[in-house]
């Protein structure tokens, strides 16, 4: 009976497991990095108020990978709800902290909304991980950090410079939150990934971005344009000091960036992460506002209407990655072709355009894309 027992303890040993808190993880980084942490192996908690995601986006996850991962709707800045939400699911690990607001133009509008929402979920959960024995946050920051760099590729040691927007200040804000609160309590670390520009969609086309409204990013904007929902594209200026005089960003695949926190958090579990670790997640590639847009036309046959118009304010010339660090400790590179990335937007457009038709034809409603001309 003991030898049993024993047998069945080591075998639930090997076979249980862990268990990681995702918040915000029915967005759009949140759901690619779900589905890769489920095919990792890891047992996932999704915590989402769905502003600006989407229920539905739980069955894009289920169908890629066979498991539909428990999900609570919950606001992280409700401290009541997150510490009722631990005692229930005990055990949980790391959190992969996603939930917060993005959207640049919108923080300068109201930048009350983006220190409520960003800072205060990160203080709720940080306040919660000693209590709950969670050791380690994977925190989503931004290449808005660095502000306008004085050259590129910048690198984990460039200097901030002062953020441009509400939303990049509550970014540089929530780093140093991190590094003061792990700081003064050595049983937790997080790791905090500096993404640069996230694009592209799942290749089944089963999970991909999602914009409320009229995106504000640009790739969106490009698929929605090529699909005939968007009369054009305006390209934000191009009188900048670039080699074609519009901005340069550096794109990386959401895959790709989904797998740097799969290896983000395998580091906190494996105890390798003391305090605070920072990396660059992009591709160390730039590449012009023109680039992308010729690019896109070409690999997906079509053309994409557009004109120059005057430079979007708070935008910033060029930035890209210095990665070699995430490359180096992380041992993650950025693996999808851009051409195959931009393949992957026009199909997840296509999937979004068609499922909308069939609504259509259901409702007998009017179209959406008809709502949204001329905008
Ligand atoms: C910004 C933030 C980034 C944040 C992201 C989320 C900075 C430096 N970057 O990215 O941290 O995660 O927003 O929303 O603050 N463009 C056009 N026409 C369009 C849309 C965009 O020409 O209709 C151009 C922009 O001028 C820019 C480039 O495309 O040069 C990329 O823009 P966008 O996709 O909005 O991302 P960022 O502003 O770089």
């Amino acid at each position: 009976m003991e030898v049993t027992k024993q047998i069945k303890k080591f075998f639930n040993k090997y076979n249980s497991k862990e268990k990681i808190l995702v918040t915000g993880g029915l967005g759009y980084i949140g759901s690619h990095t779900v589905v890769e942490l489920i095919e990792a192996g890891y047992e996932i908690f999704i915590v989402d108020n769905l502003v600006n995601s989407n229920i539905e986006v739980l069955n894009g996850i289920k169908e890629i990978t066979g498991v539909k991962p428990v999900f609570e709707n919950i606001d992280c800045t409700d401290y009541v709800a997150m510490d009722r939400f631990f005692s229930k699911h005990e055990g949980i690990k790391a959190i992969i902290h996603f939930a917060a607001l993005k959207a640049v133009g919108e923080s300068v509008e109201n930048p009350l909304a983006y220190y409520r929402n960003n800072v205060i979920s990160l203080v709720n959960v940080l306040e919660l991980m000693p209590i709950h024995k969670v050791e380690g946050i994977v925190f989503s920051s931004s290449c808005t950090v660095y502000g306008q760099p004085d050259h590129s590729p910048v690198s984990e040691d460039t200097p901030l410079q002062k953020a441009v927007s509400p939303y990049g200040n509550t970014k540089q804000i929530c780093e140093d939150i991190i590094t003061d609160t792990v700081k003064a309590n050595p049983n937790i670390c997080s790791v905090m990934l500096r993404y640069f520009n996230p694009i592209g969609a799942h290749p089944s086309a089963l999970i991909g971005e999602l914009p409320n409204g009229v995106p504000s990013n640009l790739l969106p904007f490009i698929s929605q344009t090529a699909a005939g929902i968007r009369k054009k594209l305006s390209v934000f200026g191009n009188d900048y000091n670039t080699p074609d005089g519009s901005c340069i960003r550096d794109y990386i695949n959401v895959m790709d960036l989904a797998d740097a926190h799969v290896a983000a958090l395998r580091r906190i579990l494996d105890h390798n992460v003391e305090g605070v670790e920072i990396y660059n997640v992009g591709t160390g590639k730039g590449l012009s506002v023109l680039e992308i847009l010729s690019t896109f036309e070409k690999v997906n046959e079509v053309k994409v209407p557009c004109e120059i118009v005057g430079r979007r304010s708070g935008d910033i010339e060029q930035i890209w990655a210095d990665p070699s660090k995430a490359n180096k400790v992380l041992n993650w590179e950025a693996k999808v072709s851009l051409e195959d990335t931009l393949k992957s937007i026009w199909k997840w457009q296509l999937h979004l355009s068609e499922n909308e038709e069939n609504k259509e034809k259901v409702k007998g409603g009017v179209k959406m894309s008809s709502l949204l001309h001329g905008s």
